[in-house]
């Protein structure tokens, strides 16, 4: 289907780019980034214009990047500050920059009309910054698949009851009714389970006294980030009016994705939560997201491959659990036909 490509995408989690140039592959673009001595990340694309090096190959010399075969040298706004040999640069001798931001933890890249892009349309979490919720990094999961198959992962309460049994799910909801909403760019779909056992991760976190209610709240930002927010609370004591008790779990569990290419995303995964203090209990529960991010994988690989083999022969049954993606899929093939409007029209 294509980008939506005025909008930021994750191109890793910052505490993890601070040495030397990061290459990164972004809607089927390559770009070199880096952090500059102020702290700020530059993103520039990789491609010298000289010779066509990838910048990534050459090394960094007082915050700008070294083209790493006759060292022309560029700075992060692109333009090229040195030429060895030669006194005079032309004007031609320059690199697109993508402006770059910094928000959770992640490094942001605004890929579309560098003149749109603004701080106040980065994505965020208020509970991200608030006390009493704790954030906790996760990983960047590679998966061979277009970003709208994870996306439609994303919007899809259902799989939980029978891919994560060891952790996110429980047969208690496999037939519980799926609510779908569509608000501007967010996709909601919701699943509430009343009274019934706690899945095993919460049964790992919580303190409960028995059943419990159990919400399900895939809030999908199209085009391409998830956050889930989930948890639990005795039965009966109010959870879906709101009302939560101590021992009490609520998750929002965040997908960030960056479509690599048409066929490949990498989802940056992170979350945030009102129980895990210390630093044994976030590693715990990352374990058990990377296990149930592992069988998503594993799925939707396998789906890349079938889909392959159909080559569009055959379109996928659709059933009313599939509102959610249906929907998903419409709103960002909405968006990418308003900006290619907006381009034709230019
Ligand atoms: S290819 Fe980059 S300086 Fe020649
Ligand atoms: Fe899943």
């Amino acid at each position: 289907m294509g980008f939506v490509r005025n909008c930021w995408y994750p191109a890793g989690f910052a505490s993890r780019m601070g040495e030397g140039l990061h290459k990164r592959r972004m809607l089927g673009l390559d770009l070199v980034l880096w952090q500059q001595p102020d702290g700020r990340f530059a993103a520039l694309a990789d491609r010298c214009p000289h010779r066509f090096l990838p910048l990534s190959m050459g090394c960094l010399k007082n915050g700008n990047v070294q083209c790493g075969y006759h060292g022309l040298t560029f700075a992060a706004d692109g333009s090229c500050v040195r030429i060895p040999g030669q006194a005079s640069i032309p004007p031609s001798a320059r690199v697109r920059a993508y402006p770059v931001e910094v928000n959770m933890g992640l490094v942001w890249v605004w890929m579309g009309e560098p003149e749109l892009a603004s701080r106040e349309r980065l994505f965020d979490l208020p509970e991200y910054h608030e006390a009493g919720w704790h954030p906790v990094e996760g990983e960047a999961l590679e998966v061979e698949a277009n970003y709208l198959a994870l996306a439609d992962n994303l919007c899809d309460p259902a799989h939980v009851a029978f891919v994560h049994l060891s952790t996110l799910g429980n047969a208690a909801h496999e037939d519980v009714p799926i609510e779908t909403e569509v608000k501007g760019d967010l996709i909601v779909t919701t699943r509430w389970t009343i009274d019934a056992e706690p899945i095993p991760l919460f049964q790992k976190f919580g303190r409960f006294a028995g059943n419990i209610d159990r919400w399900q709240i895939y809030n999908y930002h199209a085009p391409s980030i998830a956050v889930i927010d989930f948890g639990g609370a005795d039965t009966g004591t109010g959870a879906r009016e709101g009302r939560l008790h101590d021992g009490a779990i609520r998750i929002f569990a965040c997908h960030f994705i960056c479509p690599v290419d048409e066929g490949r995303s990498i989802d940056y995964w992170l979350h945030v939560d009102n129980f895990a203090t210390d630093a044994v209990t976030k590693a715990r529960m990352n374990e058990q997201f990377a296990l149930a991010f592992d069988e998503d994988k594993a799925i939707l690989e396998a789906i890349e491959v079938e889909e392959g083999k159909l080559a569009g022969r055959q379109r996928p049954l659709r059933l009313g659990i599939d509102k959610g993606a249906v929907m998903m899929r419409k709103t960002v093939e909405r968006m990418i036909a308003a900006e290619r409007a907006l381009v034709a029209a230019e």
